[in-house]
């Protein structure tokens, strides 16, 4: 395999240096916590190799909800990036063909890429509002597609996709052999929608991806799990996971399940503030629609805007200048291989006065940037 750092890790703001930037809107996930919001005593946690498929009792808390999924569906990786990792990297081949919606989280088209097998991908546009179709599907299987990537609810654009159109995904793939990868990743950001079954419960032919970077503001303790009920798909995971890590850190596994038996208390004040911040964000954006055009998202904390085309603007400048002037950071179009009119904002992890003035300096850059 052949690895090429992507943008969006090299520009990220831990790269670029967290005491860099001031406006940070540039993040898809709620404000990170301390470890003492944990409240948590770790003293009696012995530090020996953890079980491989993820301590039990997590995994049980992770499908606590769930009808149809037993802990036994369950592997607990270090973060959903490994996991898509090895999803890859057990589903695909060189010879093989993956279906992909772009523009995606980079990992979700990188790694493929670097296996080197072949994509198709579906482009989701802003004119047809971030949506796509189940005839966009079925055009692109080919007899070589081992897998469908759908991340849903969708980064960069905040997007989820229609329940009906993933569950007809999952039909076409049981039919034809082929597996799904639902990336739900953002599935606890779900701040205005009700939480949905795991698509893995739905059929053994599913791979669902999570974790909880995102919406419990804990990334440094990289906890994520995939979920398959497919038996010996499952024993291929593990095989992976095995070598590459053996097994989770317990202390972190540890934290996760402490996280979740209290998730509501966590998530609770978290929706809350995405409610507040979306509220600036949706006003801010009516009030500078001489210059930007979105589509609502409708979960996660990120939507993807663009500046209208009728302003030449010289985009690499405005990037700098909103960094360097303005100590503000955005994602860059280039970040998701999209045009840099394009911007993913984040509107979760800043508070509300950081967001009011961070989208201020965006509007006030952009004034300046025009050519
Ligand atoms: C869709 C999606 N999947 C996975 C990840 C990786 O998350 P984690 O921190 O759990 O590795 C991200 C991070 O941005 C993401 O946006």
């Amino acid at each position: 395999m052949k690895y090429k750092r992507m943008p969006i890790e090299v520009e990220s703001p831990e790269e670029m240096g967290y005491d860099t930037i001031q406006f940070n809107l540039a993040e898809s996930s709620v404000r990170d916590i301390y470890f003492r919001d944990l409240k948590i005593n770790l003293d009696d946690v012995f530090i020996c190799y953890g079980e491989h498929r993820g301590k039990k009792d997590l995994r049980e808390e992770i499908i606590r909800d769930e009808k149809n999924l037993s802990e036994g569906d369950v592997l607990v990786c270090p973060s959903a990036a490994t996991a898509l990792f090895i999803v890859s990297t057990i589903m695909l081949n060189k010879d093989d063909h993956l279906i992909v919606l772009r523009p995606n989280y980079a990992t979700n088209i990188e790694t493929p890429k670097a296996i080197g097998c072949d994509i198709s991908y579906i482009d989701l546009s802003f004119e047809n509002e971030f949506q796509f179709d189940i005839q966009q599907i079925k055009d692109a299987i080919q007899p070589q597609t081992k897998l469908i990537s759908i991340t849903s609810p969708h980064n960069p654009t905040g997007i989820i996709f229609k329940d009906e159109l993933i569950k007809e995904i999952i039909s076409i793939a049981e039919e034809k052999n082929i597996f799904v990868l639902v990336d739900e990743t953002y599935r606890y950001l779900n701040f205005q929608t009700e939480l949905i079954p795991y698509y893995a419960s739905f059929s053994d032919h599913v791979i669902s991806v999570c974790s909880l970077s995102k919406a419990f503001g804990v990334p440094g303790i990289r906890v994520g799990w995939l979920i398959c009920k497919h038996r010996k798909l499952q024993i291929d995971l593990l095989a992976a996971k095995e070598q590459i890590i053996i097994t989770n850190s317990v202390i972190d596994e540890e934290i996760a399940l402490h996280i979740l038996k209290n998730a509501q208390q966590f998530l609770s004040p978290s929706h809350q503030h995405i409610q507040q911040n979306f509220s600036v964000l949706k006003n801010w954006m009516e009030n500078e629609q001489k210059y930007f055009e979105w589509i609502e998202p409708k979960a996660g904390v990120v939507c993807f805007p663009r500046i209208k085309k009728q302003f030449a603007i010289d985009t690499a400048k405005f990037y700098a200048v909103l960094y360097e002037k303005y100590k503000t950071l955005v994602g860059a179009g280039h970040w998701f291989e999209q045009d840099d009119r394009y911007m993913r904002i984040g509107f979760g992890y800043p508070n509300e006065e950081e967001l009011q003035q961070g989208l201020r300096n965006l509007a006030n850059c952009i004034k300046e940037s025009i050519t």
